[in-house]
């Protein structure tokens, strides 16, 4: 009886989950890309929020808009002040004993109940029930303002473009002298509904959205997976949202970053569903994480097919996924030309003066890494440091080619409300 009780405690922590990695929602491209690379643009905004707030003797309340399953928690508690160097240890941007509160509202209960059930042990957060599509609900402005107002993974995609003025403009009243505020919007143009992309963009659109990749491939056939609609936005789109929320709220919400998230990687690329030249890239990128699987890296080559009347688009994916396919390659020939008997490179392809800084950047580090652990002949150093460099890598490119337009997966806006 003792034991059932022990591993029921501990399944009640939410501690005892498997993180799903190769698969499903919280898979490793979510954790070790997705979620890193949305910590890596918020950083300085909180940064500043909490050096603010410190000096002011305040600690931070968080609300969480559209949480599900309340996973933003350990997003945001999870973002560092810097990258550390590496003799130090992580130290998170807002360390819990500046937490004040974290709020999560949505309208699911299901999802709500799983929120409780892995975060709801902890003493500073809530969860709350409430249907956000007329702004914000009388429960949460009736409570203190918040100092991070929040959505991730394509919250905001859910309403009509009326509602998230509404909802914005509900924040800029509710906030206090200074807040940051983060929407997250599913993109226009991403290569994964490059079929979508004709749609004219003087209307709304809104896709049949299908949450068909949690699925593995052999299964997805035989289920009949939901559909529901979700806008589609350009950062132009946003920035009108934004310019009539802080007309409404006479309010002033200065940008501070867009960036697109999974222009490589973005759910949909496995499916195929709405762009059937896509290539399967989210499973491969996912076993670059895993430990002690190998990838064949060849399946990471992205072979760009181009949309006829869309020569800005395809310009900067050929340039994207050419710089990627550049790496990859790169990689495949140092790998294939480590001599394991005399523990060195017996030849080095060339970096081409020309290439995109961050892909020369990315090809020297990779040089060095090989050249650096290659040799050791323990614990699957392909496998289990060399790969995942080279998803660190891959990540480090989408982050520093993009244009923050709507070309990924995601287009999150990050703004600052001063009053
Ligand atoms: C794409 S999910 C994001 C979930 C979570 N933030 C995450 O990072 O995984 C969008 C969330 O918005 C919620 N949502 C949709 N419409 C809503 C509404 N009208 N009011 C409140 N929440 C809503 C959904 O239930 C869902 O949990």
């Amino acid at each position: 009886m003792s034991e059932k009780k022990a591993y029921t405690q501990a399944h009640g922590t939410g501690k005892y989950d498997k993180a799903t990695g190769l698969l499903g929602k919280y898979d490793n491209v979510r954790r070790f890309w997705e979620d890193q690379i949305t910590g890596i643009f918020l950083r300085p905004a909180l940064n500043n929020l909490v050096e603010e707030k410190r000096r002011r003797l305040e600690r931070i309340r968080i609300l969480d808009l559209g949480c599900g399953s309340g996973e933003g928690y350990d997003l945001l508690m999870d973002v560092t002040t810097k990258d550390p160097a590496i003799y130090e240890y992580i130290t998170s941007a807002i360390t819990q004993d500046m937490l004040q509160e974290y709020v999560g509202v949505d309208i699911n209960e299901d999802l709500l109940r799983q929120a409780e059930e892995y975060y709801g042990h902890l003493p500073k957060t809530r969860f709350v029930q409430g249907d956000l599509s007329n702004g914000l609900t009388p429960e949460l402005t009736e409570k203190p303002p918040f100092d991070v107002y929040f959505t991730s993974f394509g919250t905001f995609s859910h309403f009509h473009d009326h509602q998230s003025v509404k909802i914005i403009a509900d924040i800029c009243k509710h906030a206090p002298e200074r807040a940051i505020f983060m929407c997250d919007w599913l993109g226009r143009y991403s290569y994964e509904w490059q079929d979508l992309w004709h749609h004219p963009l003087d209307k709304e659109y809104f896709m049949d959205y299908r949450i068909s990749y949690i699925y593995p491939e052999e299964e997805r056939d035989k289920v009949d997976v939901a559909s529901f609609p979700l806008r589609l936005i350009t950062r132009d789109e946003i920035i009108k949202i934004i310019d009539q929320a802080s007309k409404e709220s006479g309010t002033k919400i200065k940008p501070l970053k867009f960036f697109d998230r999974s222009i490589y990687i973005g759910r949909h690329m496995d499916t195929g569903e709405y762009n059937a030249n896509c290539p399967k890239l989210r499973l491969p990128a996912n076993s670059l994480f895993e430990g002690y699987v190998r990838t064949d890296l060849e399946s990471l080559l992205v072979d760009y097919v181009p949309r006829s009347g869309f020569d800005h688009l395809n310009n900067f994916f050929e340039m994207f996924f050419m710089s990627c396919n550049t790496l990859v390659q790169y990689t495949i020939s140092l790998l294939s030309n480590y001599d394991s008997k005399k523990n060195n490179l017996n030849d080095i392809p060339e970096i081409l003066p020309y290439y995109p800084v961050p892909l020369k950047e990315a090809m020297e580090a990779m040089r060095r890494v090989i050249e650096g652990v290659g040799w050791v002949p323990w614990g699957d150093v392909r496998a289990n440091v060399i790969e995942p460099h080279l998803g660190y890598s891959l990540r480090k490119l989408e982050a520093d080619l993009q244009p923050g337009t709507g070309v990924g997966h995601g287009l999150v806006g990050i703004f600052e409300i001063r009053k």
